[in-house]
């Protein structure tokens, strides 16, 4: 495949980093976007001519615009953006944080539609381009646990929809992925076994990423959660999923 010009928000572990790592290693240039500047560096090292580090933090959305402009102009070009910044702070049950709801809401949506909103507008100038957005199962029902992760991926789910059936006539590929658990600094304190590795998780990602379509990184999840999906609301309120 040609050499393509990627930027990846959220680079800095977990998925995002096992992609930037991927995507170098297949030839591909990659701008590693976040917010840990030694990870970062260290991620850059391992393929100084393809990874090109660009700290930043997605809850500053003004300055999206020029700092996407920026790397554009030092890729050369642009063919793919992947946004995998998320958040998931630990929320206890009886729990209303608005701080901890707020910076899903800044992280997981609000930094993703500021950093795909401008990736969208010189896609469709250009003619070309593929959207990446990290979703997640939880986005499929509203569960206990975690009210606005739930939701924030949920409005992700939405807009990439919506994006999907704008540019899909102009040549644009949108593509929704839907991880289960996986193991990264996300999970690490989760005490749950069987996650999906992050090397793995990267793998799938990259070969559905042009796909244009929603994907679940396990094909077994595709029948768990139509089933989930169709659970009656008293039902699914009982079994505290
Ligand atoms: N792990 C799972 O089980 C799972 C399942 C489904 C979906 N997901 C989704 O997959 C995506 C990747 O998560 P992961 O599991 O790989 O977690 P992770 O290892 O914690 O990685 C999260 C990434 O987001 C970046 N980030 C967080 N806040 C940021 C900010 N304010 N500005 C810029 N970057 C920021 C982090 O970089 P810095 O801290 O350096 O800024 C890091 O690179 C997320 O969208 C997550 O919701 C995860």
């Amino acid at each position: 495949m040609k050499s393509r010009k990627v930027i990846v928000v959220g680079a800095s572990s977990g998925m995002g980093r096992e992609l930037v790592r991927q995507l170098a290693a297949r030839g591909d240039r990659v701008a590693a976007v976040a917010r840990r500047e030694d990870k970062l560096a260290e991620l850059a090292a391992e393929h100084p001519q393809q990874i090109l580090p660009f700290p930043h933090d997605v809850t500053q959305p003004e300055s999206v615009p020029e700092l996407f402009a920026e790397i554009c102009r030092q890729l050369g070009g642009l063919d793919v953006i992947i946004y995998a910044a998320g958040v998931m702070p630990e929320v206890g049950a009886t729990e209303y944080s608005f701080e901890k709801d707020r910076s899903m809401i800044e992280v997981n949506l609000t930094g993703a539609v500021a950093w795909l909103n401008a990736a969208a507008d010189r896609f469709q100038n250009v003619g070309h381009g593929t959207i990446v957005g990290i979703g997640s199962v939880a986005g499929e029902r509203g569960r206990q646990g975690q009210p606005m992760y739930n939701t924030t991926k949920a409005a992700l789910k939405t807009y990439l929809e919506a994006l999907r059936n704008r540019l899909s006539k102009r040549g644009i590929r949108v593509t929704t992925i839907k991880p289960g658990p996986t193991a990264t600094e996300m999970t690490a304190h989760l005490k749950q076994t069987g996650m999906m590795g992050a090397e793995d998780a990267a793998e799938r990602i990259l070969r559905v990423m042009d796909s244009g379509k929603e994907k679940f990184l396990k094909p077994s999840h595709a029948i768990i959660f139509a089933i989930i999906r169709n659970i009656p609301t008293g039902v699914f309120r009982r079994l505290k999923l």
